[in-house]
């Protein structure tokens, strides 16, 4: 049964004034757990297993916790499947019946991009158009970035993303930009130079493109 969650939890959430960082590197190391909804755990595990090729790791269920913005159903199933890299994909399965979300509304999720090795995507694609899933690509999506899309079985986008760049950069290394690239882009967003200059100080440029 549902539990009753206050106005101001559902409220937008509260501007916070951003006092900047001295931090040069993130303290947090990737994506611990994504935690996703889905009306059919069941149907879901079938899909992470067969399709994706994640291992169920942990079952387990929820209490309500009112004060920490927890799902707002008591005694809920809470999965975990690896997702790769020390990585784990979750879902809390909610009642039926309810209506499904957005992707395409602010705070929603769009889209959930796997990395895949490059020399992985043909072989990743092929596996799941065997399982009998509609997938968009592999397309470019300009310079060395290939992507794959598709849906799971609970209408949630996701993407095989890789970067053919003829060598495996790492993630990160793979989308640095130089300067002029990324200041082309910022002095769409900021009208003022200072803003502009503030942010690509802040930004590990390169001096070449990549590719
Ligand atoms: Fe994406």
């Amino acid at each position: 049964m549902a539990v009753t969650e206050s106005a101001e939890a559902k409220s937008k959430p509260k501007k916070a004034k951003y006092v900047g960082t001295k931090l040069s590197t993130p303290v947090t190391r990737g994506v611990d757990h994504l935690a996703l909804v889905t009306d059919d755990m069941a149907e879901t595990m079938k899909f992470y297993n067969d399709v994706m090729g994640m291992q169920l790791l942990h079952v387990r269920r929820v209490p309500y916790a009112p004060d920490r913005g927890q799902p707002p159903y008591d005694n809920l199933r809470h999965y975990f499947f690896g997702m790769g890299n020390d990585s784990l994909l979750a879902f809390f399965e909610y009642p039926k019946g309810l209506e499904r979300s957005d992707r395409d509304l602010p705070g929603g999720m769009q889209h959930l991009a796997f990395h895949v090795p490059p020399d992985k995507l043909d072989e990743m694609v092929e596996h799941v158009k065997n399982q009998g899933i509609d997938v968009v690509g592999p397309v470019s999506l300009g310079g060395r970035f290939w992507s794959a899309y598709f849906y799971d079985n609970n209408g949630i986008r996701l993407e095989l993303a890789t970067s053919l760049a003829g060598k495996e950069f790492d993630n990160v290394e793979s989308i640095l930009q130089t300067e002029e690239e990324a200041r082309e882009e910022l002095e769409t967003l900021f009208d003022n130079a200072e803003d502009v200059e503030h942010w690509l100080k802040l930004m590990p440029l390169v001096e070449e493109p990549l590719v």
